[in-house]
């Protein structure tokens, strides 16, 4: 299918998935605004990542950190120092290289020319991914802070306050959903690098030990491509890839990526990183508190390792639109086969005529006993036709139509999304048998 990312967008559009942000003012670039449906659908994938990877485990435990920190902590992480390279940018692929690494920029160059693509280079710059702002009301006393570059940070300054209230049993996470900022050369490719996003991260504490370490890690890689799949992505679409070592992050002794293969390139979609005791021995050290864990069992007290896996929210939400877009030439139909627990809408209810008030009441019965557990669409416009398509192309997995025999024998018409398969049942079962599809 040609120019999949282009529909992507221009349905994101149509339909309120995602504008561009502050649209009505020409937009600021980078910036994304996540409309009706798209909100609906963002909000699902949160709660679909923590009840994975918060709730349903025994011992990880969520925080909620602000955004603005004392300006130290980017200094302990090394994040005021480490994005200050001067970076030129190819403008084919967006790959950042070192000004200064000759070498590596001809062996990029001859990688597009062997693909017979062109490449271009942004004009080198002294680059910090950070984003500043002022904070204070007296002109000229504002202290200079920085949005958050990643979540991360938010995590680790809380670390003792975790152990003190929770108590936690080594190994154990602390996770995270929130807004990250990064002033990137050249966002690009819709939402998937933008300025302002948004990332779902577990930092797990384990001991001072590379083998436990590994062990944790090679467990999240695991669990993390499993949580995409249960979700519906395609296996085919996703892959590993292991950073090589002057790729890697400042902060990471070993990285891999899950990778979704996009109409513009496999990219990357989480990344799982063994931070080893970076964060908390530079937060230890700049604040001069003590982190280290006591363990009740050796009776030792050591710094502990921390295995991360840090996705983005943005870019999982786009891999899960590009990859649940689907065309169907033959019935002229656009379907977003999303999974029910994403999907914005898990139903939609109709009544058969709009003009019949008996079928429209008894539609509007059921749509509102439905909407106390789930999103529910209504529609009553145009055919029913029209109507299956319209919530086909939002992704809807069920249609429930009342029509003439609801009113006599109380059954309605369930469609599927994906099989166009219609089959009747109770209205009184309708409920459960939304419930067990989410
Ligand atoms: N705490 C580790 C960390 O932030 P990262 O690889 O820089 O690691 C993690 O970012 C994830 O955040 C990425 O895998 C990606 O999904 C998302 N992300 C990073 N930069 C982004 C951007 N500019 N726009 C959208 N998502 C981004």
């Amino acid at each position: 299918m040609d120019n999949k990312l282009e529909k992507v967008v221009s349905l994101c559009k149509r339909r309120g998935f995602i504008f561009p942000g502050s649209e009505i003012y020409g937009g600021l670039r980078g910036t994304w605004d996540y409309g009706p449906l798209g909100a609906e659908f963002k909000f699902n994938l949160k709660e679909a990542w923590w009840d994975y990877m918060v709730q349903d485990k025994e011992n990880v435990f969520g925080v909620s950190a602000a955004i603005f920190m004392n300006p130290k902590v980017w200094e302990a992480s090394g994040h005021t120092q480490a994005f200050t390279d001067p970076l030129v940018e190819c403008k084919t692929c967006h790959e950042r290289i070192r000004a200064d690494q000759e070498e590596e920029i001809k062996l990029h160059e001859e990688s597009h020319k062997l693909k017979k693509e062109k490449f271009e280079w942004t004009e080198p710059k002294k680059f910090n991914l950070l984003v500043e702002a002022k904070l204070g009301v007296v002109e000229g006393d504002k202290t200079t802070v920085y949005l958050r570059g990643e979540i991360t940070q938010g995590v680790h300054v809380n670390f003792k306050n975790v152990l003190d209230s929770m108590h936690p049993k080594i190994p154990f996470g602390i996770a995270q959903i929130g807004k990250a900022f990064r002033n990137e050369i050249t966002p690009g490719n819709f939402t998937y690098r933008s300025r302002e996003f948004e990332q779902m991260e577990l930092q797990t504490y384990v001991r001072p030990d590379e083998k436990e370490a590994m062990a944790v890690f090679e467990l999240m890689k695991e669990n993390r491509m499993k949580w995409y799949t249960d979700l519906g992505m395609s296996r085919n679409k996703l892959r590993f890839r292991e950073h090589a070592s002057d790729e890697r992050a400042h902060y990471a002794r070993a990285a891999w990526d899950i990778e979704y293969e996009t109409p513009f390139g496999w990219k990357e979609c989480e990344g799982i990183h063994h931070r080893g005791d970076w964060d908390l021995s530079r937060h230890s050290k700049f604040s001069g508190q003590d982190l280290s864990y006591f363990d009740p069992e050796t009776k030792e007290h050591f710094i502990p390792w921390v295995i991360e896996t840090s996705g983005g929210v943005d870019r999982a939400l786009l891999f899960f639109l590009l990859d649940a877009y689907h065309e169907n030439e033959d019935e002229k139909r656009i379907v977003l086969k999303l999974h029910p627990k994403l999907a914005p809408y898990k139903a939609a209810v109709f009544p058969l005529l709009k003009n019949k008030p008996e079928l429209v009441e008894k539609a509007r019965t059921i749509y509102r006993n439905l909407k106390e557990s789930f999103n529910i669409a209504w529609d009553d416009r145009g055919n029913i036709g029209k109507r299956y398509f319209s919530q086909d192309e939002i992704g809807t997995p069920y249609c429930i139509t009342v029509d003439f025999q609801t009113l006599e024998d109380g059954t309605v018409t369930v469609r599927d999304r994906d099989t166009m398969k219609q089959e009747r049942i109770n209205e009184k079962e309708v409920l459960s048998f939304i419930k067990k599809l989410v």
